[in-house]
C-alpha cells in the first residue's frame, strides 16, 4: 500500500483517522444565505455591522456539537475562528470585532476546545487569511468595497504589512492559548487576479514565509494546509473542495497526503433556504470514494445563529453515524488498496484485510479479480456474518471472471445498510 512521503507536521494520526467535522460559524449565520454574503452582495462594512450587533447564540453548546461529531464518528474537527468577514470567535487582545463584544458577551472558542477535546476528537483551526473588516486590508476583487468609487482612495491608507503582522499575532494567540492545536487550516491565496488595478493576494501580500516560520515555531507538529501560496514542501496536505477526486490526489505527478472539504448542503455557513442536501447514498459513498483514493474527509456542518445544528445536519450526522458503527473498520487506520476494484464497488485496505464497498448490489455473485487464491475468509461488516468463497464451481467456468477470481456468494437481497462492505481477510 502507498504511503505519501513525510512533511514538516505530524500526518501519522491524521490518515488514520480520516473523517473529520468541518465548522463554519460566525455572524454570516444570521443573514443564512452563505458566508460570502458579504462580499456577493456588496456589504457596506458599516451596514454589516447590523450582525455583529445581534450576535447572540443563546443555544450554543458545544458539548452537543461534539456528541454529534464524535457519533458519526469523526476524528477531529476544524472550527472557523475568523472567517472572510474577519469576526473573531475569541477574545482576541487585536481587535473589537470578536465575540466578547457582541450581546452574546463570551468567548466561544474556549468552550469548544475543551468540549471536542473532552469527546476524544482532536481540534484544529480554521484561520482566513482574507478579512473584509479590517481597515489596512487592501481592498480587492473579493471585497465587498471592490466596486466603491473610492476604493483606490481608500486602499492608499490600507497597509498590508501591519495586517499580516494582525495575523501573526492573532495565530499567536491561536497557537498559545488553547491548549495542543492539530490543524491550522488557513484560507487563501489568490496572487496576480486583478480588479481595476486593485491586485490579489498570495504569500508575498500575506508574508506567507514569516508565518510559516512562527507556525512551526510555535507548534512544530501541527498539520498546515496548503492555501498560503507557498512551496508545495511547506504544505502538509492538499485540499481539494467541493469536488471529489477519482484518483489519488498528486502534487507535480506525485501522490500527497490530501483532504477533501464537502458540505453536507451547498454552503459552508448556515443557509436556511439551501436545499441541496445531499443523499444517505452520496454521504457515504464520499467518505468512501476518499478514504479508497488515499484521502481524508472533512464534512462541513453550518450552525444556526442560535449555535444549534439544523435538524437536516443533524439527521446527516446520523447517517454517518449508523454507518460507521457497523463498517468503521473500513475507514480508520485504511487506504487504497493495491488490489483492482470490482465492477460497482470502492475497496480500501489496511494490513491483511481488503474491504469491498458494494455500491450496486448484482445477483448472487461478485467476482473479484487477482484475489482468487489469496482470500482466507469473507464476511460482512455490519453483523460479522460468513459469506461463501467460490472458487471452481460451475459459474466461474460460464463466467470470465478475470484473471485469478476469487467469487463470493452473496445474499439476494441487499442488506440493510447505506452501503454494505465485505471484509476478505487475506491468507498470511
Ligand atoms: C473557500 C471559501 C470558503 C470556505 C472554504 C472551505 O475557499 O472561501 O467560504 O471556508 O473554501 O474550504
Amino acid at each position: 500500500m502507498y504511503k505519501p512521503k513525510p512533511t514538516d507536521g505530524d500526518t501519522s494520526w491524521f490518515v488514520h483517522d480520516r473523517f473529520g467535522m468541518f465548522i463554519h460559524w460566525g455572524l454570516y449565520a444570521q443573514p443564512a444565505r452563505h458566508e460570502w454574503v458579504q462580499s456577493r452582495e456588496e456589504i457596506h462594512p458599516d451596514e454589516y455591522r447590523k450582525y455583529f450587533e445581534r450576535f447572540n447564540p443563546v443555544d450554543y453548546d458545544p458539548k452537543k456539537w461534539a456528541a454529534m461529531a464524535r457519533d458519526a464518528g469523526m476524528k477531529y474537527v476544524v472550527l472557523t475562528t475568523k472567517h472572510h468577514e474577519g469576526f473573531c470567535n475569541w477574545d482576541s487582545a487585536y481587535t473589537d470585532y470578536k465575540i466578547t463584544n457582541t450581546p452574546y458577551g463570551k468567548d466561544v472558542l474556549t468552550p469548544y476546545v475543551e468540549a471536542f477535546r473532552d469527546a476524544g476528537l482532536r481540534v484544529g483551526f480554521y484561520y482566513s487569511l482574507i478579512d473584509w473588516h479590517h481597515p489596512d486590508f487592501p481592498i480587492d476583487l473579493l471585497h465587498p468595497l471592490r466596486n466603491h468609487p473610492d476604493a483606490l482612495e481608500m486602499n492608499k491608507s490600507r497597509d498590508i504589512r501591519k495586517y499580516a503582522e494582525y495575523m501573526r499575532n492573532q495565530v499567536t494567540e491561536l497557537l498559545t492559548q488553547f491548549g495542543e492545536i492539530s490543524v491550522l487550516w488557513c484560507d487563501f491565496s489568490y496572487p496576480g487576479r486583478d480588479y481595476k488595478g486593485m491586485p490579489g493576494k498570495g504569500h508575498k501580500e500575506w508574508e506567507s514565509e514569516k508565518l510559516y516560520k512562527l507556525v512551526r515555531e510555535l507548534a512544530p507538529n501541527i498539520i498546515l494546509d496548503d492555501r498560503l501560496d507557498l512551496p508545495k514542501e511547506k504544505a502538509d496536505i492538499k485540499t481539494p473542495e467541493q469536488w471529489q477526486p477519482m484518483e489519488w490526489v498528486k502534487v507535480d505527478g506525485e501522490p500527497v497526503v490530501w483532504e477533501a472539504c464537502q458540505t453536507l448542503s451547498g454552503s459552508w455557513g448556515y443557509y436556511r433556504d439551501e436545499m441541496t442536501w445531499k443523499s444517505p447514498g452520496q454521504l457515504i459513498r464520499m467518505l468512501i470514494n476518499t478514504v479508497a483514493r488515499g484521502g481524508n474527509l472533512l464534512m462541513n456542518v453550518g450552525p444556526t445563529p442560535k449555535g444549534k445544528l439544523d435538524q437536516r445536519a443533524q439527521d446527516a450526522l446520523a447517517v454517518y453515524g449508523e454507518w460507521m458503527d457497523q463498517c468503521h473498520e473500513s475507514i480508520y487506520g485504511a487506504t487504497q488498496s493495491d488490489y483492482k476494484e470490482p465492477l460497482d464497488c470502492r475497496l480500501t485496505q489496511k494490513d491483511n484485510k481488503v474491504y469491498v464497498h458494494v455500491y450496486a448490489w448484482p445477483f448472487k455473485h461478485l467476482y473479484l479479480e487477482g484475489l482468487g487464491d489469496k482470500v482466507a475468509y469473507a464476511r460482512f461488516l455490519h453483523d460479522g456474518s460468513e459469506i461463501p468463497l467460490k472458487l471452481n464451481d460451475w459459474v466461474s467456468q460460464h463466467l470470465q471472471a478475470g484473471e485469478n477470481a476469487l467469487i463470493l456468494e452473496l445474499p439476494i437481497i441487499k442488506p440493510d445498510v447505506v452501503v454494505p462492505v465485505i471484509e476478505l481477510e487475506l491468507k498470511a
